[in-house]
Order: structure tokens, then C-alpha cells, then sequence
């Protein structure tokens, strides 16, 4: 087994954990994913979003905030070689503490419709799917 540590995300791990998104399918990365909005989203929302590392690399990521009513999950990523060791379900829980230690009872993330391994792995940690709700966006600019 993998020795890990889950660690707070700082902007120190930034560039490692956008290269990781960058190579892991299923996380659709976009304007909002720049440095400056990545310092913006973890200033708003601290301790809330985590590293996991292993020999001094970043083997997973996870980004969690809320609004003050709902929680919001993104970009969960565990390195390829890394996968099935508990890391993903380590991350998110350590996401979930911090969201109930804020008063947040209940936190939401998208998946892609067609990642369909990373459906079976939020219905395995006990997500449920929404199938009444259709997500609708946006552009504000
Ligand atoms: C999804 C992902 C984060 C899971 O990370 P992980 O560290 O491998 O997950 P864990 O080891 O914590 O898995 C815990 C349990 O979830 C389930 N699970 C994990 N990966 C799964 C998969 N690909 N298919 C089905 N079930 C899965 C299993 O029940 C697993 O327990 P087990 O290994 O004892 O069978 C990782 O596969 C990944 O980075 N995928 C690509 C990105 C992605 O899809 N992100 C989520 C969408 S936002």
C-alpha cells in the first residue's frame, strides 16, 4: 500500500495539481482553473479543499467550498498509479468533514455523463444521482 498524507491545498501545489488534472480523464478543466481563480476559490473556502501526497508528489487532488447553504465538489483526480488505495474516498471525506464542521449538510458535484467509472465511484461512496434535476449554465461576459 501506498504511503499518503492528506494535505491542505495551497497555492504552493498549484502547478502540480493542475499538471495532474490536466493528464487524468474525466476532469474538464477551463478559465476558471487559472492560478489567480484557484487563489480566489481556496481564500473563500478554507481548509476545504486537499492534496494527497505520497514521496513528496501530489498523487490526488479536490476542490470543496460552499455557499453558505449547499456544498460544491470538483476536480477530484488520484494519479493513475495511485487508484484503489482509498485515496479518492480519503479526499472527499476529509472535503465532507469540513463541510459539516461549516453547518453544510449536503454537498453536490457534476461528473460528466460520459465518465461512467467516475459514476461508480460516487454511487460506491453513496452519492446519489439526480435524476428530477437538469443542470443549466450561463456565461455572465
Ligand atoms: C474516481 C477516482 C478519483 C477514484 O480514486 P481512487 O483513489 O482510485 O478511489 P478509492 O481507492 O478511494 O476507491 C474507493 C472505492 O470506490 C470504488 N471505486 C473506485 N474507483 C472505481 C471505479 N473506477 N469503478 C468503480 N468503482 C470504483 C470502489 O468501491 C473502491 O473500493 P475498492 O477499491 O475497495 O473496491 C479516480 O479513479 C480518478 O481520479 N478518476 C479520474 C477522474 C474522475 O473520474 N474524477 C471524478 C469525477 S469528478
Amino acid at each position: 500500500m501506498l504511503d499518503y498524507s492528506i494535505e491542505a491545498f495551497t497555492m504552493r501545489d498549484y502547478e502540480a495539481v493542475y499538471g495532474l488534472w490536466r493528464e487524468t480523464e474525466g476532469v474538464g478543466l477551463s478559465s476558471a482553473d487559472e492560478p489567480e481563480q484557484i487563489a480566489a476559490y481556496l481564500e473563500r473556502n478554507p481548509g476545504m479543499s486537499f492534496v494527497a501526497r505520497a514521496g513528496g508528489e501530489v498523487v490526488g487532488a479536490v476542490l470543496c467550498g460552499h455557499d453558505g447553504r449547499r456544498g460544491l465538489l470538483h476536480h477530484l483526480a488520484v494519479r493513475s498509479d495511485s487508484r484503489r488505495q482509498g485515496i479518492g474516498a480519503a479526499l472527499v471525506e476529509r472535503c465532507l468533514e469540513g463541510l459539516r464542521s461549516q453547518g453544510i449538510e449536503k454537498c453536490h458535484l457534476f461528473v460528466f455523463r460520459s465518465n461512467q467509472s467516475g459514476i461508480e465511484f460516487w454511487r460506491s461512496q453513496g452519492w446519489e444521482e439526480r435524476l428530477t434535476l437538469v443542470l443549466m449554465s450561463k456565461d455572465t461576459v
